[in-house]
């Protein structure tokens, strides 16, 4: 099994917000990560807009409809409500119908995800929430800590997969944390379970090229959403050899 690439373009948008035009512009960016192989392409829209937009979910969905076999996944808390020119979480995803979304459990003032669900508090909540995504024909992945008695919960809710938050494994990795073997059997069983009761696994967060591979080496995981770190390395690689550097460890484990 290899693992997909889908690769965040939110900095692309983060770049082009800092100056009044479309410049650069995200589709064609997102155009670029396909053509070099890329298996999708995610956006993470906020109510703040601060970095993609609504109308760019919009270009992306039409960008995307025409290629088989390539997803679009919208991240976000489906909580978020219309403010302003965002119509909320789920208006932007009953418009856009990606192929998956991932929904995170951030707040507004979140700089970015810092931790999976609580699912003992918030899986009530989601059940209506999944239920609806499904109807709409999205897949539907929850953002999660390694955490056995939560992945049970995600399943217990109706999600259809996890995304295994990995912030703390690429903390630890940077360090060269003398708690990174520990760390990392924790995601691998964490993997593991969610399999064996009938979960997809996808990770994300803090992934780059110095640390994708060793994660990888826990076996069984779906896809990748990288973003960040894709997007610096592009500075200096180009986006298209810097995407085809992250599919070369997504497909060659
Ligand atoms: N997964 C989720 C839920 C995220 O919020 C983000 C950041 O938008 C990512 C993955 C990608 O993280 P990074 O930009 O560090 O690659």
């Amino acid at each position: 099994m290899t693992t997909q690439l889908s690769v965040n373009l939110n900095k692309i948008a983060l770049i082009r917000n800092s100056r009044e035009g479309n410049y650069p512009d995200v589709v064609h960016h997102g155009q670029i990560c396909l053509d070099a192989g890329a298996d999708g392409l995610t956006v993470h829209p906020r109510p703040d807009q601060r970095h993609i937009r609504p109308e760019d979910v919009m270009a992306l969905s039409e960008l995307l409809e025409t290629k088989d076999g390539i997803e679009f996944n919208i991240e976000g808390n489906p909580h978020a409500g219309a403010t302003g020119r965002y119509p909320g979480f789920m208006a932007l995803v009953q418009q856009a119908r990606p192929d998956q979304c991932t929904l995170v459990p951030d707040s507004d003032d979140q700089l970015t995800s810092d931790h999976g669900f609580d699912l003992t508090r918030s899986g009530e909540a989601l059940k209506p929430i999944i239920a609806e995504l499904h109807d709409l024909g999205c897949r539907v992945s929850l953002f999660m800590d390694p955490d056995l008695e939560q992945i049970d919960l995600a399943r217990a809710v109706g999600a259809d997969r996890i995304e295994l938050y990995t912030g703390p494994y690429a903390a630890a990795h940077k360090a060269h944390n003398s708690e990174l073997d520990a760390l990392l059997d924790r995601y691998r069983l964490a993997a593991s379970h969610a399999r064996e009761i009938g979960l997809g696994v996808n990770a994300g967060h803090d992934l780059n090229l110095d640390n994708l591979e060793q994660f990888l080496h826990i076996r069984g995981i779906d896809e990748v959403s990288i973003g960040h770190a894709l997007t610096v390395d592009a500075l200096q690689m180009g986006l298209a050899a810097a995407v085809r550097a992250y599919l070369k460890i997504c497909k060659g484990h």
